[in-house]
């Protein structure tokens, strides 16, 4: 879908030729090709184009051109100092031109004559360009005539460079691919996306090399004694699934553990949520397509110095007959007991088996999960970043700083015992609520009980997973975030 061509833009045949130039302090954008630069002058002096970052125009060439597509836009990169996410950005806006302008095939010339590492470029450009032509019609009937743009291929030309392009594209439409991977699972809706899909989602991905995987079902998990899990899912009508994918190199190399909350649908259970926005709640799994989708990059990329685990325990939360009732006490696996006093507060209860199994099983050198966990997150960091808790600073920073190349941004916040002391419970070893105060952190700390001395860290994705920060690349609906990250935290492994 994506490949270099050493062909130049005169002599290259598609739908669309994309130029992108930056914003000067006095008088129009320069560009490599002269014709596209007459263009952009007369785009300049009417007023219409000044290269602002976001800003575009389209021009349509003629034959004096001799440029062989329909359409050119030129996309502005802005003034101010170049980034990652500049890049990521005006591939979002490209995108969102081809689609609007049906072009299916692209050719991008990327702009290496700028000051800027050409491998990120081309990395960001690319991921840009796969998250910001993202579409969910799966469920739309086609409209007679108005087909909606499809982008089949896409080129990247450089002078300069090849092989730090050719490298740096690759990695951009891997974990583009993976963002778009997590928004599909997301944005199915709850009926159509229980546990089960999860399980065969893995299954699917177990074909690829070094990938195995394991399905927990209900016996298994009742052998096991995982309370929290089988808990959750007493008041559903569908069977609860803790799926395991495996990704070993047969080295000796250390062994990460992903854990993702895979709840398809969280009604609040007993303790029901109010009505107005519940439908968002077929999101509560999104922690659990970020570790899946992750898995999915991790196998295409084949990386050599690390092994990665990744369990979703899944199931929704729903009110049924025999649903967990606010009081209730249940065992999570390996033995420790929990007043269950808010049946919404359900997250932790799945992750908490999750987390104790897998720290137990896999002897992991460092456990990650990801999970919509509280609605406190968004109040204390909003939409525009994810909440990071750890027990460990060296975590912290390896996840801030993927967080911050992928263009999804990490904040700390603290743990302590302050905080694991709100949850200590008259009747159990713990209560799954720590009250109002710091609920982000007791949340936390609550899964903190059950990871051991294992590094760990836990992201709270709550804020980001939809309604994430505006950019051209993210599209309404699921933000797929967190797999992007994962990938780039993989890919500086040392
Ligand atoms: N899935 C929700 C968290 C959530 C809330 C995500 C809003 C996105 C938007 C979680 O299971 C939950 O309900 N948490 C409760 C915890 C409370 C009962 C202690 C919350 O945040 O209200
Ligand atoms: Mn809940
Ligand atoms: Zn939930």
């Amino acid at each position: 879908m994506i490949s270099c061509t050493k062909k130049k833009p005169e002599q290259f045949v598609c739908d669309m030729i994309i130029y992108f130039v930056r914003q000067v302090e006095k008088g129009a954008p320069t560009c490599s090709h002269n014709g596209v630069k007459k263009q952009i002058d007369l785009a300049a002096n009417s007023g219409d184009f000044t290269g602002k970052e976001g800003q575009e125009f389209l021009f349509y060439p003629d034959d004096s051109m001799s440029l062989k597509a329909k359409r050119v836009p030129v996309v502005g990169l802005g003034k101010k100092d170049l980034s990652r996410e500049t890049f990521r950005k005006a591939g979002g806006v490209a995108s969102r031109q081809a689609l609007q302008g049906k072009a299916g095939t692209l050719l991008v010339v990327v702009p290496v004559e700028l000051a800027f590492q050409a491998g990120d470029m081309a990395e960001c450009l690319a991921e840009g360009l796969v998250l910001g032509s993202y579409q969910f019609l799966k469920y739309k009937k086609e409209d007679e005539g108005e087909k909606p743009g499809k982008i089949a291929k896409i080129s990247f030309y450089s002078p300069k460079h090849a092989t730090a392009v050719r490298r740096g594209m690759h990695q951009g439409l891997i974990s583009g691919r993976c963002g778009n991977q997590v928004r599909n699972m997301a944005n199915e809706p709850g009926n159509l996306w229980t546990a089960v899909d999860f399980a065969l989602y893995a299954k699917s991905l177990a074909l690829k090399p070094r990938l195995s995987c394991k399905v927990l079902g209900e016996k298994e998990l009742k052998r096991l004694k995982m309370g929290g899990l089988l808990g959750v899912n007493q008041g559903s009508s569908q069977p609860a699934r803790l799926v395991i994918l495996e990704y070993r190199t047969g080295k000796k190399v250390p062994t990460l553990l992903l854990v993702g909350k895979g709840l398809t649908f969280d009604s609040g259970g007993i303790s029901l949520k109010p009505g107005k926005g519940m439908d968002r709640m077929k999101y509560d799994m999104c922690g659990g397509a970020a570790v899946m989708a992750a898995m999915e990059g991790v196998a295409e990329e084949q990386p050599e110095n690390v092994d990665v685990v990744c369990i979703v325990p899944s199931t929704d939360n729903m009110p049924g007959p025999s649903a967990l009732k606010p009081g209730d006490v249940i065992t999570i696996y390996g033995g420790k007991t929990v007043e269950v006093l808010n049946t919404d507060a359900e997250g932790r209860l799945i992750l908490a088996d999750a987390l104790a199994y897998g720290v137990e099983k896999f002897k992991p050198d460092a456990v990650i999960d990801l999970a919509t966990l509280t609605g406190a997150v968004v109040v204390g960091l909003g939409h525009h970043r994810t909440g990071l808790l750890t027990n460990d600073d060296d975590l912290s920073s390896s996840l801030l700083a993927a967080g911050e190349r992928s263009g999804e941004p990490l904040w700390r916040l603290p743990l302590g015992r302050e905080y694991t002391k709100q949850l200590e419970s008259n009747v159990a070893d713990l209560k799954n609520i720590g009250g109002p105060a710091g609920g982000t952190i007791t949340a936390a700390a609550f899964l903190e009980e059950f990871v051991g001395d294992a590094v760990w860290a836990h992201l709270d994705i709550a804020g980001t997973a939809w309604d994430f920060t505006e950019k051209s690349y993210v599209p309404k609906g699921a933000s797929g975030i967190g797999a992007r990250t994962l990938l780039e935290l993989i890919r500086a492994w040392k």
